[in-house]
């Protein structure tokens, strides 16, 4: 019998997303294939702490047991401690947003010599800054929203005109979103249609990142699509979402009970459209490198029925009933065959770049 391959699922972080992440590692946890993998819960704690493997384990049975302390901004350098684990074969990390999304956590990994499951440093970084991923979908000739982006110091000059409503909706029309550059889970996100709105949005979404961008309101619904794989990504189906009149997809609307956004898996589209949505998700999916996976967001506008992308998820949520795996389940791959897949497709890139020469002279 060959010997198992283990596998370091880390989870938790210091996000605002951090219970998504302890939701998605307990169903991974139920559903991975014990007969090819080991698994080792790594659970950091939302004080920055890396539990033992007895706690997480606890966690990942029981995660009613995490949510202690939510929202606590931590340090969570302690994640170093993972350099003393010789043991694991490959990182599965199930961290979203801050950290844990963004290249960083992928940046350890790097310096550890470990294979992991998901996007390298760059993708991850670039798809975690909703600015710079429209910059790179327009330049393989994806429509995005039109935008403009504040930076801090600009917010804090009393005299910028990016402050003033009536200048942005001169450019961008009275109808905006306002949203942090780097966030998730539509944390800091806000819809205005005045100058009041517009003031209050601004200063909630400063409190989440130095960049903020002002977009134009695409009406429609929300049409998504995922990918998986290195080289030669391949790309489920599509899921749309719909929003109740006059609300968005929000925190809660992603992910309360009483939720007034549904989803349709497959969405019922024309097949144009859904040719539409997921040959813009291969090229944006190349355009900023992902590997691994990710989740591709678009709008599909009422009226034009164009596609319009809103933003690239490099670590999706990944619960059993959420939309990425659904998608795939939905193409004919189950939970845990993804599963094996994304940690498959890490090694096999970790395998690659051992090959690449590094001249140290
Ligand atoms: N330009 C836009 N037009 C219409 N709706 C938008 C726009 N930008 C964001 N939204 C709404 O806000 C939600 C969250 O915004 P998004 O950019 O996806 O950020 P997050 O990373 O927080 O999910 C979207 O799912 C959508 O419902
Ligand atoms: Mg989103």
């Amino acid at each position: 019998m060959t010997k198992k391959t283990s596998v370091g699922l880390i989870f938790g972080g210091n996000s605002s997303e951090y219970e998504v992440s302890i939701m998605s590692a307990h169903n991974i946890y139920n559903a991975i294939d014990t007969n090819k993998f080991d698994v080792y819960p790594m659970w950091i704690t939302n004080d920055g702490y890396l539990a033992s493997d007895e706690d997480s384990r606890k966690v990942l049975n029981d995660p009613k047991l995490a949510v202690s302390n939510p929202h606590k901004v931590a340090n969570i350098s302690n994640i170093i401690e993972l350099k003393d684990r010789p043991e694991i074969d490959v990182f599965f990390p199930i961290v979203h947003g801050n950290l844990g999304e963004d290249g960083c956590l992928q940046g350890l990994f790097r310096i550890l010599d470990k294979p992991f499951v998901g996007d390298d440093v760059l993708a991850a970084a670039v798809t975690m800054d909703k600015e710079m991923t429209k910059i790179l979908a327009q330049r393989a000739g994806v429509l995005v929203a039109d935008w403009i982006s504040i930076k801090r110091f600009e917010y804090d000059d009393a005299n910028n005109e990016k402050r003033d409503y009536e200048f942005v909706a001169k450019k961008l029309g009275h109808d905006l979103f306002v949203k942090p550059s780097n966030q998730g889970s539509s944390v800091g996100v806000s819809h205005v249609t005045n100058a009041q709105e517009y003031e209050q949005a601004l200063k909630e979404a400063f409190k989440y990142d130095d960049k903020v961008l002002v977009e134009e309101t695409v009406h429609g619904s929300e049409v998504e699509t995922a990918v998986l794989g290195n080289d030669k990504p391949i790309v489920a189906g599509v899921g749309q979402i719909t929003n109740a009149k006059g609300s968005f997809y929000t925190y809660e609307n992603k992910y309360d009970d009483n939720s007034t956004s549904t989803l349709q898996i497959p969405a019922d589209l024309p097949e144009g459209i859904v040719e539409k949505v997921r040959s813009n998700a291969l090229k944006v999916y190349q355009a900023t490198e992902c590997s691994g996976l990710a989740r591709i967001d678009s709008m599909l506008r009422d009226g034009d029925h164009e596609i319009v992308l809103t933003e690239v998820n490099a670590l999706p949520g990944f619960t059993n009933i959420s939309m990425y795996p659904k998608l795939f389940e939905e193409v004919g791959i189950p939970y845990t065959d993804l599963i094996t897949k994304l940690i498959e497709y890490g090694m096999e890139r970790y395998d690659h770049k051992k090959t690449l020469l590094h001249k140290h002279d």
